[in-house]
This record gives structure tokens, C-alpha cells and sequence, in this order.
């Protein structure tokens, strides 16, 4: 078997697991739907109780005007930054170089939309003020990611944010948010979620990150913007028939967990210490700004899955079911915080730690 499905099976063996919120199984589905109300009708293209209902609750949530749901962000976000470009009738957005669309998504904003992207920043930092300021491009929308998760779940100062809001209404671009993990940031920056939303024209929102629903993606912005992403959101045929079971479960999920965001946060960092006290191991960010960072290994990837094998079986603790190589000298996972975290023995974990360290200094 390749060491990464053993790492994987593994990890799903191990009695605790510091990550994540549990299994993705359809048990997620069934918790869901255990009070809800066989008799309400299901919603039917986009019309009916429950999807006016949630989109109403969501939108106010934002502080925006209107919001319409989506099966997934890949489609609301592509959809926003092509009515942006209609608008201006410039065909070009900015966004950071690790964006979602630019390096998860098939290039389907080029291919479907003849949109070109606009690389801002390094691949390894954020986008800063004196990034926009000095564009030369003229681009219709600029789209920021908060946090920004493929360099660890990175944030701007909330100052920062402020200023490239002011300076892109002054230039005439819009501003969008890919706000995969905005309700994981409202304890970091202490704003409300309509604080943030404030300073954009267009937010997306999922309910499966740290949410943990199933599925699915809320894009909000004014009336006549969402009244055109319905539009799109038909053309692409993402106007399914019915949609309630994902917006049923992420209502569930969201009144769930949307006040357990400090909780994560303050786990998070604590987890972060715990990484950060051992040998060859630095966290990125080093003080976590959400729920989520980086674990970086000055070790090769098989080195630290063959350390992880034996510390989940001897301790009963897991730490991530997949390790990505960077060179061969060095590698890093992603951890994100939910419910799991907190239902772990204090001293089951500090002797996983103990132990880790023990092994990594063996090897350094
Ligand atoms: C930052 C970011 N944006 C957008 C998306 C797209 O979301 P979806 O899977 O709903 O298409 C993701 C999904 O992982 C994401 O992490």
C-alpha cells in the first residue's frame, strides 16, 4: 500500500484526531435533517420558503442587500467576476497567485469567460496595499481571499483592508471576497461579518469549511448584482430542480458552529504552540489568525510519514491523514480546527507532543 493511504488509514484508526470536525460520512446528512419537517415543500428552481428563507438570513448576516445560493463557490465565484467584467467591459480581474480560481479550478474562468487573471504578490505573501496601488493593468475587479489558505490562513492588518477597499472604489474596480473562511476570521479581526462584507461589493461564503455541512455556497451583494448571478446561475445549470437537502444542512451547521469560531481560533493557537516547541517543526502563520495554518517539516515527507505511523499507534493521536513535500529535505500539512480538538484528553496530547519531539531530534 502507498505510505499515503497508510497514512490515511491510519490516521482514520486513531481514537483522537486533532483536526477537522469528524468523518465526511453521510451521517453529516442524516444529524441535519433530524428536526426538520417532512411536510415543508422542497424549494423548486431557486423559488420557495426554504432557499428565500436562508438566503434572506445570510444576506442579513453580510449586511448586503441580496444573496443567492449555489452548489458550490467554483460556480458563484466564477459567475461574480464575470458580471464585474461585463459591467466595465474589461475582461481582466487581479487576485493572488495561489488564488482557488487560478490553481483549483481548470482555468474555467479563461476558458468559459475569456477572463485573464492578474497575478498580485508573491506566492508566499499577501496582497498589500502598495500592491493594488502600483497595478498597472486595468482590471474590473479585484478579488482577495481571507484568509488566504494555501500560504496557512494568512490576514491583512483589518487597516490594510480598509485602504484597498477605499483606494479600489476610488479607481472604479470592484472589490470580491472569497470568503471560503470568512465566519473562521470574525474572532481574529473581532468585526462582525457585515463590518468585512462592508468594504466589498461582492462576498461567497461556503457552509462546508469550518462550518461543516455538506456542501454548498451563499454569493451576496446588491439587488441588481444577484438578480444577474440568478441569470448565471441558470446558464451554468446550477439551478437544481431542488436544493434544499445542502441548504437545509448548511442552516443546520451554521447555527451549530457559528459560535464556536472563537473556540477554534483559541484552539488553534494553542495547537500551533504545541507544533512550534518541537524540533524542525515551524507553524505558518507562526501564531494561527483563524482556525487553520500550516505545519512546516525540516525532514522528507516519507521521514515524517514513517514518524506519524508510530506516533498514532502508540498514542492513539492524529495529526493529519496526508503530508505534501515541498522539496526533499522539507514538507508541510494543513490542520484546521473544529470540533475534534476539544474532546481530547490534555495529557493524551501533551505525551503525543513529548514523543514527537523525542523522534525529531533523533533525526536531526
Ligand atoms: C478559498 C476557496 N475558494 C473557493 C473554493 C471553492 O469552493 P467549492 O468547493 O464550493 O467550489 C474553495 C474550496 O476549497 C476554497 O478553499
Amino acid at each position: 500500500m502507498a505510505k499515503q493511504n497508510r497514512l490515511l488509514d491510519a490516521f482514520k484508526q486513531t481514537k483522537y484526531q486533532v483536526i477537522g470536525h469528524g468523518s465526511r460520512n453521510v451521517q453529516t446528512l442524516i444529524d441535519s435533517l433530524q428536526t426538520v419537517d417532512g411536510q415543508q415543500d422542497s424549494d423548486v428552481y431557486g423559488k420557495g420558503a426554504i432557499i428565500e428563507g436562508f438566503q434572506t438570513k445570510i444576506a442579513q448576516f453580510l449586511g448586503k442587500e441580496d444573496a443567492v445560493f449555489f452548489p458550490s463557490g467554483t460556480m458563484a465565484q466564477q459567475i461574480a467576476l464575470r458580471i464585474w467584467c461585463d459591467q466595465k467591459g474589461i475582461g481582466k480581474v487581479a487576485y493572488h497567485p495561489l488564488c482557488h480560481l487560478e490553481i483549483h479550478e481548470e482555468d474555467g474562468l479563461k476558458t468559459l469567460h475569456s477572463i485573464e487573471s492578474v497575478l498580485l504578490a508573491d506566492r508566499d505573501r499577501l496582497i498589500e496595499f502598495e500592491d493594488v496601488l502600483e497595478m498597472d493593468e486595468d482590471v474590473s475587479c479585484l478579488l482577495l481571499e481571507l484568509p488566504q489558505r494555501e500560504i496557512g490562513g494568512q490576514l491583512p492588518d483589518y487597516e490594510t483592508l480598509e485602504s484597498i477597499s477605499a483606494l479600489c472604489r476610488e479607481k472604479g474596480i470592484k472589490l470580491h471576497l472569497d470568503g471560503a473562511r470568512l465566519f473562521e476570521i470574525l474572532p481574529h479581526y473581532q468585526k462582525t461579518a457585515a463590518e468585512i462584507c462592508d468594504l466589498f461589493d461582492s462576498v461567497y461564503v461556503s457552509f462546508y469549511k469550518g462550518l461543516g455541512g455538506i456542501a454548498g455556497a451563499i454569493l451576496a451583494g446588491d439587488t441588481a448584482f444577484i438578480q444577474e448571478s440568478i441569470v448565471w446561475k441558470r446558464r451554468h445549470g446550477g439551478d437544481l430542480i431542488s436544493l434544499y437537502p445542502y441548504i437545509l444542512s448548511a442552516d443546520y451547521y451554521f447555527h451549530l458552529r457559528i459560535n464556536k469560531m472563537e473556540q477554534y481560533y483559541v484552539e488553534a493557537k494553542e495547537l500551533a504552540g504545541m507544533f512550534n516547541r518541537c524540533h524542525a517543526v515551524s507553524t505558518k502563520p507562526v501564531i494561527p489568525m483563524s482556525n487553520m495554518f500550516h505545519v512546516h517539516m525540516e525532514l522528507p515527507k516519507e521521514k515524517v510519514e514513517a514518524l506519524f505511523l508510530e506516533l498514532y499507534e502508540s498514542t492513539g493521536i492524529g495529526l493529519t491523514s496526508s503530508v505534501r513535500e515541498i522539496d526533499d529535505q522539507s514538507c508541510y500539512f494543513e490542520v484546521s480546527i473544529g470540533d475534534q480538538y476539544g474532546s481530547i484528553p490534555k495529557e493524551t496530547l501533551d505525551r503525543a507532543f513529548n514523543l514527537l519531539d523525542v523522534r525529531l531530534a533523533a533525526e536531526h
